[in-house]
């Protein structure tokens, strides 16, 4: 059967979230994030585009490390100023039918309760169209934001995160029957007690009587999202997420990471289709390849080179330093014998190297510029080759991205059975990725608190 496109818009409420320095383009609309009629626009034009979801990325601290200040991050408008994600989803729910939302929440700060019902709240605006992309927070600014000294350290994340998620399945899937809400008037009952119950749960790092305080939604728990790339991290993928995405770098590291969470998540008694594996990809199209590579190029002049050294937390200043020295002798130049010590960087490489490699690694391998037939070649051989199931598209310019997708790639795709045809009307988000229901199938782990078991 020819594999569907899955698409996704990547989305975060900032002026720049990864195309670093492309806010400044003088028709860019980046900067206007705070305004509801950014978002309202963005939705209708993601949803007459066809696109599947708009994704929400997130992050609950300022990027801190590189010059050791916020500030750098703060004069490029780098993921700060930002707005909390849930909050827009709402507003773009209302002026839409059918495309869907993932959302980033970290498990790490705020207690699972309050979060249970918000994502519950989404779930029943969007009329199931709402995903969540589950991240355990990795920028120590985060941490001092909520009361910690430091960050917990990375597995520590992961094991707190598998206690939460396991409360949120019990609160969305095991605390109220199917049956539960009445809403009958003449009898007076809103809600049938005994099919509603509290969760008791009682754990290591989380304590949760219940019930849960909303009614369920009809996915009840939200599309799960994840990208994981450490040990940790793809064995809660394995286990938990539906929709992975996969960091593509270094070489091989794409099907690594698909065959270990596959495997891994077969053996814990799911399928192999129950998780699609998506790539953040670059796509600048244009009519005709020449305009498609002007417009690359004109894209390129903005490009702020420092952005990904302050995305990536590099901690120390690759920019003042000769290029033909070691990382090594540059990090004992800036005294950072810490780091050194703590690994975690190529030592051995240039100064120079280690600038083009970053460099780089911030175009994802998964780069088409060309006119729509160059553009949907390239997308076919990712789906068909690379073995991937779709993209998170990075926008590159607000909203020309958005729209030129729309109108010069999806035709296209569509026209080679890459993307269907239109939205199924009344279609929740894990439909539109799986074809099954609008739950999780009762072999994911969440399907174990139904009707109240194992409680
Ligand atoms: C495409 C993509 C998007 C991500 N978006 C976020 C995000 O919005 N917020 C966040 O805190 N982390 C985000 N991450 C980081 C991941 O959650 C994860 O921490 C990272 O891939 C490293 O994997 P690990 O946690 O297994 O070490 C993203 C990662 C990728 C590859």
């Amino acid at each position: 059967m020819t594999k569907q496109l899955v698409v996704n818009l990547f989305e975060m409420a900032t002026p720049g979230h990864i195309t670093h320095g492309l806010w400044r383009q003088p028709d860019n609309q980046r900067e206007r994030y705070a305004d509801i009629a950014y978002w309202v626009e963005l939705a209708k034009i993601a949803e007459d585009a066809g696109f599947d979801a708009i994704f929400l990325a997130d992050v609950v601290g300022a990027y801190d490390v590189y010059h050791g200040s916020f500030d750098p991050a703060l004069e490029r408008g780098l993921q700060i100023p930002n707005l909390d994600p849930l909050l827009l989803v709402a507003a773009m729910a209302a002026v839409t039918e059918h495309i869907g939302f993932g959302v980033t929440f970290s498990t790490t700060y705020e207690p699972p309760f309050a979060f249970a019902r918000r994502m519950a709240t989404l779930d029943h605006l969007t009329n199931g169209r709402v995903g969540w992309n589950i991240v355990t927070s990795y920028l120590p600014n985060a941490a001092r934001n909520f009361g910690l000294a430091d960050q917990i350290p990375h597995d520590t994340r992961y094991e707190i995160a598998a206690e939460y998620i396991d409360v949120l399945y019990k609160l969305w899937e095991g605390s109220w029957d199917d049956d539960a809400v009445v809403a009958d008037k003449d009898a007076g009952l809103y809600s049938r007690p005994g099919t509603v119950r509290a969760i008791d749960h009682d754990g290591e790092h989380f304590r949760v009587a219940g019930p849960h305080l909303s009614e369920p939604s009809r996915q009840r728990v939200p599309v799960l999202f994840q990208a994981s790339a450490s040990t940790a991290g793809i064995a809660f993928a394995a286990r938990h997420a539906e929709v992975l995405f996969t960091a593509d770098r270094p070489p091989g590291a794409l099907e690594r990471n698909i065959a270990a969470i596959r495997d891994e998540s077969v053996r814990q008694g799911r399928r192999a289709d129950d998780t699609r594996f998506l790539v953040m990809a670059t796509v600048i199209v244009a009519p005709t390849e020449d305009e498609a590579r002007a417009r690359y190029e004109e894209y390129r002049t903005y490009r702020d080179t420092e952005g990904p050294f302050i995305h990536m937390s590099v901690p120390f200043h690759p920019l003042q330093h000769p290029s033909d020295i070691t990382v090594r002798e540059a990090l004992e130049r800036e005294g950072r014998h810490d780091v050194i010590a703590a690994g975690g960087l190529p030592l051995h490489l240039t100064v120079g190297q280690f600038a083009n490699a970053v460099d780089e690694a911030w175009d994802s391998r998964f780069l088409v510029v060309g006119d729509p037939g160059q553009v949907a070649d390239a997308i076919e051989r990712w789906l068909d080759e690379d073995g991937i199931d779709g993209i998170n598209l990075r926008q590159y310019h607000s909203f020309d991205t958005a729209r030129d997708f729309g109108e010069l790639v999806v035709p296209e795709l569509r026209r080679r059975g890459r993307m269907r045809e239109a939205y199924t009307p009344g279609e929740t988000l894990r439909e539109r990725i799986f074809g099954e229901g609008p739950r999780l199938p009762e072999r994911h782990p969440a399907a174990r608190y139904r009707g109240g078991a194992n409680l």
